[in-house]
């Protein structure tokens, strides 16, 4: 299998070391050869190349199996509005050209992280959801327009578009016990929303076997911190879901925690929800399990069931034990690199209890 690592910015690259950490030892213990390729995006590749993205980094993306981001971002470029390159840009060059149009982020409770949330145990316990964002339409790629006082930025949506989401979105729903999908708009006031609730309610009609409901973005953003277990899948557009999954990464106990994968027909790519979190950056105490469990997705995804099931189960060790980072593990947190190597060490011996 071959897999393109984009590292990109801020604490990128020293939580893809952990996660490569964990792909070699899946090729130890099950003999698999990953054959992996480095490439520029974001800040770095603006450093190194002029450009948020080159056309060898999406050459590189398309022709290998899959991809595996670390983050992107930079403090250097947010607060200055005259800059027009900016390293987000290269993140969504690069969803455009592979036509990663769902996004699925999966979000679910630890019972050992209940009481690091800041939600109270009772709202949060069992809550077992996923995000389908959808990734490459809507206000971020719309036209965008910019004068001294005035500026647009425009949110189209078309109903080929809002279907091929939905599909994905019914059909992972119908794989899950609950099978419930809920879709966030803001139907009663943005006409786009009208277009998404209308689609989904024909492809309603095609998946009896799904109970469907909607809800408005305002209402949902405070239901999912309110009573979130009311929720399976959330399916809703680009700009909802990025804020909607910041927000829910509360229910976990910590944003560095949350995998996702981005896919379209005919490429995928795997990171990690959070960003670039600079002001970690080199020290070595960024969480690189939202990374790892995005490397277990990929492996799932491509059919090595039993490999992605090592990993969580690691996953699932360290959280236990608490061998986690400061973020969730606030009274003796260990080093990026140590959480790595625990995963590391168990996939390769997992100890008995
Ligand atoms: C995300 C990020 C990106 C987004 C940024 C880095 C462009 O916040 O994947 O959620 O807004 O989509
Ligand atoms: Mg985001």
């Amino acid at each position: 299998m071959k897999i393109a690592v984009l590292p990109g910015d801020g604490i990128g690259p020293e939580i893809c070391v952990q996660s490569l950490k964990v792909l070699k030892a899946i090729s130890f213990k099950f003999g698999h050869q990953f054959i992996l390729s480095k490439g520029l995006i974001g800040a770095e590749s603006i450093k190194q190349t002029c450009l948020p993205i080159t056309k060898e980094t999406i050459t590189l993306c398309k022709s290998y199996d899959t991809i595996l981001l670390g983050a992107v971002g930079d403090p250097l470029y947010d607060n200055d509005p005259q800059i027009n390159l900016r390293p987000e840009q290269g993140l969504l060059e690069l969803r455009h050209h592979l036509g990663l149009y769902c996004n699925m982020r999966p979000i679910k409770t630890y019972n050992k992280l209940l009481k690091v949330s800041p939600i109270k145990q009772s709202v949060i316990n069992k809550v077992n959801l996923v995000i389908v964002r959808e990734l490459t339409s809507g206000i971020y790629f719309g036209n965008k327009w910019r004068s001294k006082d005035e500026a647009y930025d425009i949110c189209t949506y078309n109903k080929h578009i809002i279907k091929q989401i939905a599909i994905q979105a019914f059909e992972t729903a119908r794989q899950r016990p609950n099978k419930h999908l809920t879709l966030v708009d803001k139907a009663n006031v943005l006409e786009t929303s009208r277009l998404w609730r209308e689609t989904v309610k024909e492809i309603a009609q095609d998946h009896p076997d799904i109970k469907v409901d909607y809800m408005f973005i305002d209402n949902a953003t405070m239901q999912i911190v309110f009573k979130p277990i009311q929720f399976d899948i959330l399916l809703t557009d680009n700009m909802f879901g990025d804020i909607l999954s910041d927000e829910a990464s509360v229910i976990t106990g910590s944003l560095g925690l949350l995998p996702s994968v981005s896919f379209g027909n005919h490429y995928s790519l795997y990171e990690p929800v959070h960003g670039s979190f600079p002001q970690a950056k080199g020290h070595n105490i960024a969480n690189p399990l939202g990374s790892i469990l995005s490397v277990s997705l990929m492996l799932y995804h491509f059919g090595f069931k039993q490999e992605s099931l090592f990993i969580n189960r690691a996953v699932n060790e360290s959280i236990t034990l608490g061998i986690t980072t400061q973020d969730i593990n606030h009274n003796h947190p260990c080093t990026t690199s140590a959480v790595g190597d625990f995963v590391f060490s168990y996939i390769l011996k997992p100890r008995r209890r």
